[in-house]
């Protein structure tokens, strides 16, 4: 079979032959899930066709766990599609070739843009959309459920792998930047309009809020400082005091001496 196609194929890709009335058909194809996306290729005016499959410029071959090329129906099957399988492909027959598309709805990869962020003051927020598409989707950015404007003098959006603003950045943060902020990305596929968002809470934290923690502790060694301070000049004083006015230990002596003194009285009186 294969040989006799071979041989028919070469035959049938004169120039002569070829050109007249046929013609290649493509289909594009949405891509939706992981399963095996199947590009076919029909050549009408002309009985057993063998098509070629290019991408960007490169033919493509049977590969192990990534295409087959079928030559009977005129089929190249992409076995675990990916997004950066999306794009255009070309199928080739003599001097007739078509374009055809596997296209993707938005995808915005894990469908968040990362976790909340706290910033300080001043500093500079960059936040990434990592979205993809075919067609390419267009992207905006929403502050708290509504639009953005574009580029201001603090706020930018890039360009990120061919797709414009798919990166924001803030300088100079500022105590109103605090938001939800939401990247929606949208492409038209057939006609048909499909959109993915993700969001991320900034928060932004006062110059000196920072630094609160840090006074806190310097106020509280401080206050410790104080009362110990306090506390022994006290104990000083009062000792000073105790010393110049009585002396309990003298006291207790004279108070002993005078009993004992009594004690030989007594057994004096006694005898
Ligand atoms: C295309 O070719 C077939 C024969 O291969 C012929 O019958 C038909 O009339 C042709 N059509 C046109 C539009 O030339
Ligand atoms: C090619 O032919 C097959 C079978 O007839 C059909 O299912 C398929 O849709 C056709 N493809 C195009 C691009 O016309
Ligand atoms: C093409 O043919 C192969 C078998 O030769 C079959 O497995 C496959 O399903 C066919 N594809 C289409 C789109 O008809
Ligand atoms: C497809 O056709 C165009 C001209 O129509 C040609 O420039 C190009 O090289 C062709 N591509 C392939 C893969 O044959
Ligand atoms: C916004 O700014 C970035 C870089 O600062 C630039 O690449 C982009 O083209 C600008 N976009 C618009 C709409 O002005
Ligand atoms: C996204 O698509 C959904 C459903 O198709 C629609 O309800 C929603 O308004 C779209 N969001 C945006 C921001 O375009």
């Amino acid at each position: 079979m294969r040989i006799s196609f071979a041989i028919l194929g070469a035959v049938l890709v004169t120039q002569a032959f070829a050109i007249g009335n046929s013609s290649v058909n493509v289909k594009n194809i949405i891509m939706d899930d992981q399963s095996p996306v199947v590009l076919s290729c029909n050549v009408t005016g002309i009985s057993d066709p063998v098509v070629t499959w290019y991408r960007f410029g490169i033919k493509l071959m049977d590969e192990e766990n990534k295409y087959e090329i079928d030559m009977n129906n005129n089929t190249l099957t992409i076995l675990n599609p990916m997004q950066n399988d999306v794009g255009p492909y070309e199928c080739s027959y003599a001097t007739d070739n078509k374009t055809l598309y596997v296209y993707s709805k938005p995808i915005i990869d894990n469908h968040h843009l990362g976790k909340s962020k706290n910033l300080i003051q001043g500093e500079v927020l960059v936040v990434n959309c990592p979205i993809t598409g075919y067609p390419l989707p267009t992207v905006e950015w929403l502050k708290g459920g509504k639009p953005m404007d574009f580029n201001s003098s603090r706020i930018h959006f890039n360009i990120v792998d061919e797709i414009e603003g798919a990166q924001m950045t803030i300088n100079d943060i500022k105590d109103d930047d605090r938001a939800e902020y939401t990247c929606v990305g949208t492409n038209i596929i057939n006609g048909e309009k499909y959109n993915d968002t993700a969001v991320i809470m900034i928060r932004v934290i006062d110059k000196l809020a920072a630094l609160w923690p840090f006074l806190g502790i310097v106020a509280e060694v401080v206050v410790l400082c104080t009362i110990i301070f306090i506390y022994e000049k006290r104990r000083s004083k009062q000792n000073n005091f105790e010393d110049e006015d009585s002396d309990p230990i003298n006291d207790v002596k004279t108070n002993d001496s005078a009993a004992r003194e009594g004690d030989v009285r007594q057994r004096k009186n006694e005898k």
